[in-house]
């Protein structure tokens, strides 16, 4: 169903918005650079960390001196496409972090349908300069089974180049890839269940919190086949206690891990950064992405230039 004209023409008003901070503020701020590789500056590749964003959906070969990765891990960003300044910060959060060492990790932004003609539109830009998109067959929605339809769909979607690892976030989550990488390093690589465990009725883990969670590829396959859960009708509820749930009900995701504390809700006061983090959720608005990107360092890397000057 189209919808009338005067909301489409409010609703172009924001991605313009958005592609002016975009294109204009960094030709503003950066040396000519920009002007040669555009949004390049935007992308991993640009930013020289290959393996926590791929930037275009075919393979590339890993340079020959960089060693093979010891595993491999899919991170499924669940965002909505009209959130488009969210992802803008989030993409360039995974693109400014270190790399994960010997490890495969890909970033992908996660959507039901596309309804809107506009957000269609802007998505197709998006897939072409950044290709790390994935549209599920499900209608837009938090608790009304998406986390059902990523986890199913996963195994089928990547079925030609599998990854040890399938974690869902959210894009009010901060998670560094480098750091989550090293704690899964040394865990089993089947029927693993890691992330913030929820302690509840005297259990210690029933369920990790949907800030960020990672299944191993054996558990989403058994997801993808169990009919159960939709007969039951599991998919609808909060849906990180519902993983939680099917998961108990068949004895699957034993391997339990619980990353507390080092996975975390940002307090209201924004003071209980850790150094050693895994995930920070809560992030709700820019100021407290801004407050993150202080924290973690990711603002004091630029190099001093008359151009930026009141820069940190
Ligand atoms: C999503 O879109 C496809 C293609 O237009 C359609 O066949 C399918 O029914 C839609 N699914 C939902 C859940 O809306
Ligand atoms: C599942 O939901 C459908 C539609 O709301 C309903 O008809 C059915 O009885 C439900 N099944 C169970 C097992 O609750
Ligand atoms: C950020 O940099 C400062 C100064 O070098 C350092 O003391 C601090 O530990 C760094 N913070 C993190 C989270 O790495």
């Amino acid at each position: 169903m189209m919808k009338p004209p005067t909301p489409t023409s409010y609703l172009l008003l924001a991605p313009l918005a958005v592609l002016l901070v975009v294109f204009v503020l960094p030709s503003l701020r950066s040396p000519p650079r920009v002007g040669s590789d555009g949004l390049g500056v935007l992308c991993s590749r640009r930013a020289g960390f290959p393996d926590v964003v791929a930037v275009a959906p075919s393979v590339e070969a890993s340079p020959p001196t960089q060693p093979e990765p010891e595993f491999s891990l899919l991170v499924g960003v669940l965002t909505m496409p009209s959130r488009r300044e969210r992802r803008d910060i989030v993409r360039m959060a995974y693109a400014l972090q270190p790399p994960a060492s010997r490890a495969r990790v890909d970033v992908r932004f996660v959507f039901c349908n596309v309804t809107d003609p506009v957000d269609a539109a802007l998505l197709a830009l998006e897939i072409r300069r950044h290709g790390d998109v994935v549209v599920l067959n499900c209608a837009e929605n938090m608790n009304d089974g998406k986390t059902y339809a990523y986890l199913s769909s996963v195994p089928r979607l990547f079925a030609s180049r599998p990854y040890d690892y399938v974690m869902k976030t959210d894009d009010d989550t901060y998670l560094r890839v480098a750091e989550l990488a090293d704690e899964l390093r040394g865990k089993p690589r089947d029927d693993v269940y890691l992330g913030y465990g929820y302690a509840m009725g005297g259990q210690p883990m029933p369920f990790m919190h949907g800030m960020g969670y990672v299944v191993s590829w054996d558990v989403a396959s058994w997801v993808a086949g169990a009919d159960e859960i939709l007969a039951r009708n599991d998919t609808l509820g909060p849906e990180d206690l519902m993983v939680g749930k099917w998961l108990n009900l068949a004895g699957r995701g034993r391997n339990r891990y619980d990353l507390k504390p080092r996975m975390y809700d940002l307090n209201w006061d924004m003071d209980n950064f850790r150094p050693d983090t895994v995930a920070v959720h809560m992030l709700k608005d820019n100021y407290r992405w801004a407050a993150a990107f202080r924290y973690f360092n990711v603002t004091a890397g630029i190099e001093p230039s008359d151009l930026y000057h009141q820069l940190p």
